[in-house]
């Protein structure tokens, strides 16, 4: 299938990253490669690119629309492990780094991948195919309990309980094994009067992908470390596409901005935390109008900024 995918918040992105022409830049979830293109566009003969994405499908689509340029690096690797990747090719610290979290319509549109309810396909969900935990073990093998801890958690599913147990009960006729076997069991859960907002699975697979992909672990575990890599007046820009993520990027910021934990009354900080830098983005920079009607993947987007000291 061809690519093809819109990179959502893309100028408010580049001029979040503040451009420097020599600078070294890390865009850690390359897909497309969208953004990493147009950071290398404002790059110079001396400025350099590391892009990391942990989907071989990625890897290939991306390095394709970068073509050969030897100021790029192109890493397939989960972006957690950003600074044994920066350390493999010589570098220490950065002047900028891009996630645009989540799912690229690349991967939502093949149908084998199974990401989507839209496709009869096998359960699978993995953006790293080299791992071995898939959507199909989640389904066929949590408890009830932890079934329902992850769709009303990650899914904010309202009926998270109902199909918890209504997956529990399916399989123990028979093994689940398709999206469209889920979607059946989903919707059986779901009172027809409730089913108005969008599909009826949608919550439940945003749950059963980030518990998959460990989405929101990868990102608390990450963050820190990539405002440590930044070099003074380096900037950490953050595209998010739910509540979930969004409260980690902010938290992270917040902490990071002011990490002292004295209490208030202390006349001066005995904790000896030091700030790390400043918030660019009080609050989130959201997508236009105009945006949101030509791309709908973008209508839940928000950009955070961070700027190291
Ligand atoms: C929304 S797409 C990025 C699109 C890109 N900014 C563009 O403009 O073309 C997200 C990409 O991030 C990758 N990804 C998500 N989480 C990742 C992680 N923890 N480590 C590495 N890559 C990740 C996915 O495989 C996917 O290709």
């Amino acid at each position: 299938m061809e690519f093809e995918h819109k990179s959502v918040l893309l100028d408010e992105t580049i001029e979040g990253l503040d451009i420097k022409p020599d600078g070294i830049y890390v865009d850690g979830t390359m897909g497309g490669a969208g953004h990493s293109s147009v950071i290398l566009s404002k790059l110079g003969a001396n400025g350099r690119l590391v892009c990391i994405d942990q989907d071989e499908d990625a890897i290939r689509t991306g390095t394709q629309r970068i073509g050969s340029d030897d100021r790029v690096k192109i890493v397939r690797s989960n972006y957690c492990n950003i600074s044994q990747v920066l350390e493999n090719l010589g570098i220490s610290s950065v002047d900028g780094i891009l996630l645009d979290l989540g799912v690229s319509s690349y991967q939502f549109d093949e149908a084998e991948r199974g990401f989507s309810y839209r496709f009869d396909s096998p359960l699978d969900m993995r953006m790293d195919r080299r791992q071995t935990l898939t959507a199909k073990d989640i389904v066929n093998n949590y408890s009830e309990k932890e079934l329902f801890r992850i769709i009303k958690t990650y899914g904010e599913e309202q009926f998270a309980q109902n199909i918890a147990k209504h997956i529990v009960l399916a399989r123990q006729k028979d093994e689940i094994n398709t999206t469209f076997e889920l979607n059946e069991i989903i919707k059986a859960s779901i009172p027809a009067k409730k089913r108005m907002n969008g599909h009826p699975s949608k919550k439940t697979y945003q749950a059963l992908r980030i518990e998959c992909n460990r989405e929101l672990e990868v990102l608390k575990e990450s963050l820190d470390t990539m405002m440590d890599l930044l070099n003074p007046g380096g900037r950490l820009c953050i595209i998010t596409f739910h509540s979930l993520e969004d409260r980690i990027v902010k938290l992270a910021m917040k902490n990071a901005e002011s990490p002292c934990t004295c209490p208030p009354e202390f006349p001066v900080c005995v904790c000896g935390k030091k700030s790390k830098g400043k918030v660019v983005t009080r609050k989130p920079i959201i997508p236009t109008q105009e945006e949101m009607l030509n791309n709908s993947r973008s209508s839940s987007a928000k950009l955070r900024i961070f700027e190291k000291i």
